[in-house]
C-alpha cells in the first residue's frame, strides 16, 4: 500500500513539473495547467485515501464547497482582477500552513508523551511564521488592489527598525521554542507576531507594485508548504511546497528584471508615484507640442503603411480593447498590410497580461513577439500603434539619468516612422511619470477608450 502511495505522490510531481514546463509558453499554458490540476487531483485524492483524514461525508461536502467556490470565482473575476484573486489564493495557502501546524502541535501536546523532536520542532516554527505572514500580507495585498486598504505607499518613523526588531524576537522566540516545545504561549506569541509582521511588511508597498509582492508571498506560500509537508512528514507537499517557493522566486526576478528595479527596491516602498492614474507629479515636464488626430485622419494614414507594429498595455485590459483589436488586424491584413504585437515582458499588471488577452480573441500566437524579438524591427516600421500602453514605451528609461525608470528595457517605438499613441488623456501610467513620447515630433495622440477608438479607427478604415 505504501509504496503505491508513494508511486501515485510520484506520478503526481511529475505531472507538477511538465505543468510547470508548459507553462512557460502562451501555446502549452492550457495544457500545463491541466497537468498541474490532474497532478494536484491524484496528490488530494491519494492522501485523503492514505491518512484517514476525515469521513466520506466531509470529503464529498468539501469538495463540492471548495469546487463550487472556485469555479464561481474563476467565472466572476474578470481579467484585470486577476492579480488579487491570486493574492488571495496564497494567502489561504498561508492560512492552511498556519493552522496544520497548529494543529499538529496541539495533537502532539495532547498525547502528553511528547513525541517532540527537534526537526518537528524547526519545521513547526517555520510553517508557523512563514504560513502567518504569508496569510495577513496576502490579505493586505488583496485589499490594496481591491480598494480596500490604501494604494499608496506607506510610510511611519521607525518603520525598518521595528521590523528588524519583530522579525529578530521571532527568530529568538523560535529558537526557545525548539528548546522547550512544552511553553504554549510560546508558540501563539510567535503565531500573532508573525500575523503582525506580515500586515506591516506588505502595508508600505504601493499599490502598483503588488502584483510582485503577490508573487514574492506566492513563493512563501510555497516555502510555508514546503515546511509543512516536513511537520506532516508527506514527501507530495515537500515537493509541492517546493516548486511553488523556487517558481516563485524566479517570477518576483523576472518582473524586477523588466522594471529594471530590484526586489529590495520593490519591497522597501518602491516608487513613490506608482499606482498614479491623475497628471504626472513630476517636476520636469516634456516641452513640446502634442498633436493628436481624429479616427478619420488617422484612417488616411493606415490605408498608406505598409508595416504596422502594435503595442498593448494596460488600458486596453481596462478596455477590453482586444476584439476590437482583433478585428482591426483582420482588415489591415486584408489590405495586405503586415500586422505584428510587440509584447513587453511587463505590460499590464500581470505576466503574460497581453498573451492571454490577445489569445483570449483568437489572435495568433505567431503575430506576439517578445521585446528581443522585435525590437531592432522598429526602424522599418510604417506605424506603431500603441494601445493603452505608457510606460513600456517612455523614451525616458533610455535618456533621462534622474527618471525613476532609468534603465528600464522599452519598446523602442520611437525609432519607427509614425507613432500613433491611443489613450483616454495625457495622464501617467504605472510609474506616475510623463511620457516624452507624447511631444516627439513623429507622435501622434488618437484620444479616446481604447475600445471605442479602435472599433472607430476599424469603421473608418472600411470606408477609405
Ligand atoms: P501603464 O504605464 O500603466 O499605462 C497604461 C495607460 O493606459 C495609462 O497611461 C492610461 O492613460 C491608459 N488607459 C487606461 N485606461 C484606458 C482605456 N480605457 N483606454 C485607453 N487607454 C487607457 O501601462 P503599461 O505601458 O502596460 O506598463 C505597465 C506598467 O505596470 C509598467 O510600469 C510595469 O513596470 C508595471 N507593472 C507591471 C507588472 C506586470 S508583471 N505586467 C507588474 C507590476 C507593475 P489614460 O488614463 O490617459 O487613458
Amino acid at each position: 500500500m505504501r509504496i503505491l502511495i508513494e508511486l501515485s505522490y510520484l506520478i503526481a510531481s511529475v505531472l507538477f513539473i511538465f505543468g510547470i514546463k508548459n507553462l512557460s509558453s502562451p501555446k502549452t499554458a492550457r495544457k500545463g495547467n491541466f497537468l498541474a490540476a490532474l497532478g494536484m487531483f491524484i496528490a488530494i485524492i491519494v492522501t485523503l485515501f492514505d491518512q484517514h483524514v476525515l469521513t466520506f461525508e466531509w470529503i464529498i461536502i468539501g469538495f463540492v464547497i471548495g469546487g463550487t467556490t472556485g469555479v464561481l470565482m474563476a467565472i466572476k473575476t474578470p481579467m484585470t482582477g486577476m492579480p488579487q484573486m491570486v493574492g488571495l489564493l496564497n494567502g489561504f495557502g498561508g492560512g492552511a500552513s498556519l493552522l496544520v501546524a497548529l494543529s499538529e502541535y496541539y495533537k502532539m501536546k495532547n498525547f502528553t508523551t511528547w513525541t517532540f523532536n527537534d526537526a518537528t520542532n524547526i519545521t513547526i516554527v517555520l510553517s508557523l511564521i512563514i504560513g502567518a505572514v504569508t496569510l495577513t500580507g496576502s490579505l493586505i495585498a488583496f485589499g490594496k488592489l481591491q480598494g480596500i486598504v490604501t494604494g499608496k505607499v506607506v510610510k511611519y518613523p521607525g518603520q525598518h527598525p521595528l521590523n528588524v526588531i519583530l522579525f529578530v524576537g521571532l527568530i529568538a522566540a523560535g529558537v526557545f521554542f525548539v528548546i522547550d516545545p512544552t511553553l504554549e504561549t510560546l508558540v501563539i506569541a510567535i503565531a500573532a507576531v508573525s500575523l503582525v509582521l506580515g500586515v506591516l511588511l506588505v502595508l508600505p508597498i504601493g499599490g502598483a507594485d503588488m502584483p510582485v509582492a503577490i508573487s514574492l508571498l506566492n513563493s512563501y506560500s510555497g516555502l510555508a508548504a514546503a515546511s509543512t509537508g516536513f511537520v506532516l512528514q508527506n514527501n507530495q507537499l515537500i515537493i509541492a511546497g517546493a516548486l511553488v517557493g523556487a517558481s516563485g522566486i524566479i517570477l518576483t526576478m523576472i518582473m524586477c528584471k523588466g522594471m529594471n528595479r530590484s526586489l529590495l527596491n520593490v519591497v522597501m516602498g518602491g516608487w513613490e508615484n506608482a499606482g498614479s492614474t491623475g497628471p504626472a507629479t513630476t517636476t520636469t515636464s516634456p516641452k513640446g507640442q502634442v498633436k493628436s488626430v481624429d479616427s478619420e485622419e488617422l484612417a488616411m494614414i493606415f490605408d498608406a503603411a505598409e508595416n504596422i507594429i502594435i503595442v498593448p498595455g494596460y488600458g486596453m485590459a481596462v478596455a477590453q480593447a482586444q476584439h476590437a483589436v482583433r478585428d482591426l488586424v483582420n482588415l489591415l491584413e486584408a489590405k495586405g498590410k503586415k500586422v505584428r504585437f510587440a509584447i513587453h515582458p511587463v505590460a499590464g499588471r500581470m505576466p503574460g497580461h497581453m498573451n492571454v488577452l490577445l489569445a483570449e480573441a483568437q489572435i495568433s500566437y505567431d503575430k506576439m513577439l517578445s521585446m528581443e524579438e522585435i525590437n531592432d524591427d522598429f526602424p522599418n516600421t510604417d506605424i506603431s500603434l500603441i494601445i493603452g500602453a505608457n510606460d513600456v514605451v517612455n523614451p525616458a528609461a533610455r535618456n533621462d539619468k534622474n527618471s525613476p525608470i532609468y534603465g528600464m528595457p522599452i519598446l523602442n517605438v520611437d525609432y519607427s516612422k509614425t507613432v500613433v499613441i491611443n489613450k483616454r488623456s495625457m495622464n501617467v501610467g504605472y510609474a506616475g511619470i510623463e511620457n516624452e513620447l507624447f511631444f516627439y515630433p513623429n507622435s501622434l495622440m488618437y484620444f479616446g477608450d481604447a475600445k471605442d477608438a479602435v472599433a472607430k479607427l476599424t469603421q473608418e478604415l472600411k470606408n477609405v
